[in-house]
């Protein structure tokens, strides 16, 4: 079965969020599977970088604005994955943030920039190299099943995930047309939005299959207000039996304590002891009171409004209150890193507040932590409360979407079943906050629980093989019989 995956970010050659971690990780434990599972990417300068054997095999001209747009064939040198690679300078070859100029807003050509993208993707095919499925990821691919569906039979199934409906690639009426599909399209079935074009609603109106990265999100995003305008047509969809939820993994060869070459010392679920020693590295770096037994908290995030980081600060008193310790690594809006920076300065040796993007320190603090805070509004699936549970750094999190699926909260009953995973908030109040806190400060407290739920943690099983498994399962019934062979 050939699978061929477009999408813009791949971990670790272009990241801003979760999605490059999925792209990074998914086509591996596809190709694990038996899938020959291939990459199709636009050149921006780090998958460029991290392409080898490039060779240029397809001219496109110069289509959507681009002066000059080709595709090179490659292998990514970490994983060896096959990759098609759109090297088209003009529109492609920005330093910094994919999607953001630098003064952090949306290049005003993204929508050629991503045309060009899901028109090059859906039509290809190398020699003799044709998918049976394309699978596209996110709105910046969101044109790709709507080529595709255009271009009628025979064709291969697409499949469009959704990792955040919340960002949508809106385009005004009056540059639609640079999205060059035809004029018919632009209709409310279609890829018409409130009279705008929305590069989400072509992924969700044209692909065979849609998918989401948790069961619970999508049943959330089929009602108001997750699923942000589209729950309409989602719900249609998902009636149909078109829409599924299927759950991220965690990249094993990636966030492994028993290996992960960022920490002091390393660990696992049957020698977890040498954590100890992570903790007191990190307090010791980032200038927090050398203090064993303190709860430490750790959060990595993204500073948006979807995080839930007001909540944070709003229970940062009772948290020093009662002994804790917080540790916090992030970037976003300008008003939620001053008002960390601000509780930064009133606790000294208590919070530590690091503004940017760290790969390494993001290892080491989900490393050393007791807890992992991810107190979202939303969460399509979220993989720090997963990256948390590996290395038996607790989740504290809210009860939406994949943070409902993969924590299971810390009950009397629970906790006595070896069940409890995490601490769950009852609701997405600063109260809720608070009470969560206070639980899993009550739980580090006493020892023999702390350490049947990080063992629990720890052993539960959240590896991209199932996964993959799932969405092998999902390509099978979309291929004519004959087809469905390995
Ligand atoms: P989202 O994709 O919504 O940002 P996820 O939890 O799915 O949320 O994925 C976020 C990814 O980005 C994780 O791999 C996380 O470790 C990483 N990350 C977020 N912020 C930072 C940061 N400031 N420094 C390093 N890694 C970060
Ligand atoms: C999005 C979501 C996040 C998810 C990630 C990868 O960025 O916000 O919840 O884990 O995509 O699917």
């Amino acid at each position: 079965m050939r699978v061929l995956h477009v999408a813009t970010e791949v971990y670790p050659w272009v990241k801003t969020g979760g999605l490059a971690d999925v792209v990074g990780a998914l086509p591996p434990a596809l190709i694990r599977a038996g899938v020959d599972a291939r990459l199709f990417l636009p050149g921006l300068p780090g998958i460029l970088d991290g392409l080898t054997d490039a060779e240029p095999i397809l001219d496109l001209g110069d289509a959507f604005g681009a002066t000059e747009a080709r595709v090179l064939a490659g292998r990514l040198a970490d994983s060896g994955v096959p990759a098609y690679v759109l090297d088209a300078p003009g529109l492609f070859d920005r330093p910094g943030n994919p999607y953001l100029d630098e003064n952090q807003q949306d290049y005003s050509d993204n929508h050629r920039r991503f045309a060009l993208l899901g028109w090059a993707a859906a039509r290809f095919q190398h020699d003799d190299w044709q998918p049976d499925v394309v699978h596209a990821h996110d709105w910046h691919a969101g044109l790709v099943p709507a080529w595709q569906a255009l271009a009628g039979a025979p064709r291969a199934a697409s499949v469009f995930t959704v990792h955040n409906l919340a960002f949508q690639g809106l385009v005004p009426a009056e540059q639609a047309p640079e999205l060059g599909l035809p004029s018919r399209c632009f209709n409310v079935d279609g890829i018409e939005f409130h009279g705008q074009a929305s590069f989400m609603k072509a992924g969700l109106y044209y692909a065979d299959r849609l998918t989401t990265v948790s069961p619970t999100y999508a049943t959330e995003i089929q009602s108001a207000p997750a699923g942000v305008g589209l729950e309409g047509l989602l719900a249609g969809r998902g009636e149909a039996g078109e829409l599924v939820g299927i759950l991220n993994g965690v990249d094993v060869d990636v966030w492994n304590p028993a290996t992960d070459t960022e920490l002091a010392a390393h660990y696992d679920v049957d020698h977890p002891r040498p954590k100890a020693r992570n903790k007191a590295a990190l307090q010791r770096a980032l200038g927090l009171a050398d203090e064993p037994d303190a709860p430490l908290f750790c959060l990595v995030s993204r500073l948006t409004e979807q995080k839930g980081i007001d909540l944070v600060v709003a229970g940062l008193d009772a948290l020093i209150a009662a002994g804790g310790q917080l540790a916090l690594l992030g970037s976003g809006e300008p008003t939620i890193e001053a008002a960390l920076e601000d509780a930064a300065a009133r606790y000294p040796q208590r919070v530590s507040v690091t503004i940017g993007y760290d790969e390494a320190l993001s290892h080491r603090l989900i490393g050393s932590a007791d807890f992992i805070l991810v107190p979202s509004r939303y969460e399509p699936c979220g993989l720090t409360q997963l990256y948390g549970l590996r290395y038996g750094t607790l989740p504290v999190v809210t009860q939406v979407g994949g943070l409902a699926d993969t924590v299971i909260d810390a009950t009397e009953q629970s906790v006595a079943d070896g069940r409890a995973t995490g601490i769950v908030l009852a609701d997405v109040t600063p109260e809720a906050m608070d009470e969560a806190l206070r639980r899993a400060i009550a739980l580090y407290r006493c020892e023999k629980d702390r350490q049947t739920v990080s063992e629990s943690a720890m052993r539960a099983d959240f590896s991209w093989q199932r996964s993959a498994a799932r969405y092998i399962e999902l390509y099978r019934s979309l291929l004519p019989a004959e087809q469905t062979a390995l």
